[in-house]
């Protein structure tokens, strides 16, 4: 089972940071995952499009200049990364699941994607672009259709993976509260890899690797691996 830094190693550093991805990498983590919104013709990596709860900052991302983003600190003293600094940090050392939250044009995240395989040691293969936003995801892959997408889901749905099967989806990524073995068999049925956020609990690891999930999403990744290596 795959194990995946949840916003970084975000349970040891600052989520969705240099330090939470550099501590992702020493942890010995398999893939990161990362919350990307567009800021004009950028991409930067936080969770919320409003800044007080990660940052010092008030107000809303769009309120704010790139360079005044560049100035507030997200915890330990780090800046709000680009999806570019990002990339430069992992360089092909693992997977990458960039979350696309408010992203208008699907275009600048391929066009990173590309550039990093280009000029970073990346590969097609170590990228993942999930989102909730299904519509985003449809338009993802009519863009490039090689590249894998994962369907995000905050519910369990009466026909459970055919939404993803129907937008070509590598993965169904689904909440652990709810998740259970008929979903998961579901979606393997339908040629589906099935991922699971956000799993920090011993007990919910050890069912889900029973279920044969093919990966999970965990602030402590390190600690998972470990658990998982037994
Ligand atoms: O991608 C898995 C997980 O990150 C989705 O939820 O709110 O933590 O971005 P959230
Ligand atoms: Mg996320």
């Amino acid at each position: 089972m795959l194990v995946f830094a949840h916003r970084g190693a975000s349970a040891d550093a600052p989520e969705n940071t240099l330090l939470a991805v550099k501590a992702a990498l020493t942890q010995g983590c398999d893939g990161i995952e990362i919350d990307v919104h567009q800021h004009g013709d950028k991409l930067v990596v936080i969770h919320d499009h409003w800044l007080h709860r990660t940052t010092n900052g008030t107000g809303q991302l769009k309120d704010h200049s790139f360079e005044a983003l560049q100035q507030l600190n997200a915890g330990s003293d780090e800046r709000i990364p680009t999806l570019w600094q990002v990339m430069e940090c992992i360089a092909g050392r693992c997977l990458l699941n960039i979350e696309i939250k408010g992203v208008s044009d699907v275009q600048l995240v391929l066009d990173n994607i590309e550039k990093a395989i280009h000029e970073l040691n990346f590969t097609l293969d170590h990228f993942i672009v999930s989102s909730f936003d299904h519509h985003l995801l449809r338009s993802i892959k009519a863009h490039n259709p090689d590249l894998k997408i994962g369907a995000l889901t905050a519910s369990k749905p009466i026909e459970y993976a055919a939404f993803a099967q129907a937008l070509n989806a590598y993965s169904v990524n689904a909440d652990v509260s709810f998740v259970d073995e008929a979903f998961v068999l579901d979606a393997k049925q339908r040629g589906l890899k099935f991922f699971v956020y956000t799993v920090d609990q011993p007990a919910d690891l050890a069912t889900l690797a029973s279920w044969q999930v093919d990966g999970v999403f965990s602030n402590g990744p390190g600690k998972a691996k470990a658990f998982l290596a037994k």
